[in-house]
């Protein structure tokens, strides 16, 4: 437990930052925040003997792949890597246990911390129900996994690209789908998207501040169930960009934080993506906007995640592939 303390304190910065503001919520947000820090509910148990020292993964010395359940409300964790680093939030900002539901990540790490590119994630998956909550918090968590290890912040007109590669599925029950069934997502009324979070601002630290930041930029690649919505999906698309065969449209609107949220949001459901997102910033500098961010602002954040608002059963989210390669010009 003393390792996992340290890890908890590493950590710390990045709990205080939940996602979670993308409908415009402020009742009971700052309580949330706070609440960030929780002790873990659940003591991890890895699902093998883990090599090496580092309870969150990697740093041993032979090749096996270990798995391992987390079950906290929010502690991430940050696996040894040789690589990229990312680190892995289950983020249950908005969820009481008292309310029942809850949510499980798993994380699949290389015990030699050698994963097969320098910017392959660990794969991961998550199990979570919730109940349906109150229209004006209606999102339980942000599980992600945030690029870390000093990338960000950078400057926007300072980056030569941002590459996602990314499979990933949504299923009913507790196991890994290998396919994403949408008529049975309905049927179990899941609410829920799959979406890249970043956030953006003139000054370097307010950029990695989630409630802080002047922008928020959203990259949907699926929504499932009514509840889950982009902001200003109502006034209509702003415009559209093909990105590798992906048609995104852009809906813009503010949250109450007064944030600007900008979400480009795929015409259909994207279980496989490859293809750098920058051209997904850059274009809001063309479009005349002052509410939209300028080349000279910080990218501060960036995670690839689902925000779970609620679910009839229990479902899994699975991201079997995930490489991230953000480089500077
Ligand atoms: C690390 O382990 C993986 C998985 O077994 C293996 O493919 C890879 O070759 C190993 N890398 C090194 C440097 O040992
Ligand atoms: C499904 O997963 C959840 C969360 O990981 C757990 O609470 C529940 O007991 C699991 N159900 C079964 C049938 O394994
Ligand atoms: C997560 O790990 C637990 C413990 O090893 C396992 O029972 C469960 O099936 C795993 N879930 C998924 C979706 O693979
Ligand atoms: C983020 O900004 C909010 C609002 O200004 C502030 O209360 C909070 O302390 C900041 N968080 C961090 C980690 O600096
Ligand atoms: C477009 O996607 C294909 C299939 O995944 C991939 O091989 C190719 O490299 C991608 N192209 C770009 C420009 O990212």
């Amino acid at each position: 437990m003393a390792v996992l303390g340290v890890s908890f304190l590493v950590n710390f910065a990045l709990l205080v930052i939940p996602i979670g503001v993308t409908l415009g919520i402020l009742f009971g947000i700052d309580a949330q925040r706070s609440a960030a820090g929780d002790a873990p509910i659940y003591t991890p148990q890895p699902s093998s003997p883990v090599s090496g020292g580092n309870p969150d993964g990697g740093g041993g010395t032979d090749n096996k792949l270990t798995t391992q359940m987390y079950c906290q409300k929010s502690y991430g964790i940050t696996p040894d890597t040789k690589g990229q680093e990312f680190t892995l939030n289950p983020n249950q900002w908005g969820w009481d246990a008292s309310e029942g539901g809850g949510l499980c990540m798993n994380v699949t790490t290389y015990d030699n911390s050698t994963y097969p590119t320098k910017t392959t994630a660990p794969a991961w998956s998550i199990t979570w129900e919730y109940p349906q909550g109150p229209e004006s918090q209606p999102v339980h968590a942000f599980p992600n996994v945030l690029v870390d290890g000093g990338v960000f912040p950078a400057t926007v007109e300072s980056l030569a690209q941002i590459g996602l590669d990314v499979e990933w599925t949504y299923g009913v029950g507790n196991k890994s789908a290998s396919t994403t069934d949408e008529t049975a997502l309905t049927t179990d009324t899941v609410n829920a998207n799959v979406a890249v979070d970043m956030f953006l601002d003139k000054d370097s630290t307010s950029a990695g501040n989630s409630s802080k930041a002047l922008y928020e930029v959203m990259v949907w690649f699926a929504d499932f169930g009514a509840a889950a919505q982009p902001i200003g999906l109502a006034d209509g698309a702003v415009t559209t960009e093909v990105l590798n065969g992906t048609t995104f449209s852009l809906y813009y609107g503010t949250n109450s934080l007064k944030q600007n949220v900008l979400t480009w949001l795929a015409s259909e459901t994207t279980d496989k993506f490859n293809g750098d997102l920058l051209p997904l910033i850059t274009k809001l500098f063309t479009l005349n906007n002052a509410n939209f961010p300028s080349k000279t602002d910080y990218l501060g954040y960036f995670a690839f995640g689902s925000e779970a608002y609620y679910s009839s059963d229990f479902v899994t989210f699975s991201v079997p592939k995930l490489s991230i390669d953000v480089t500077t010009s």
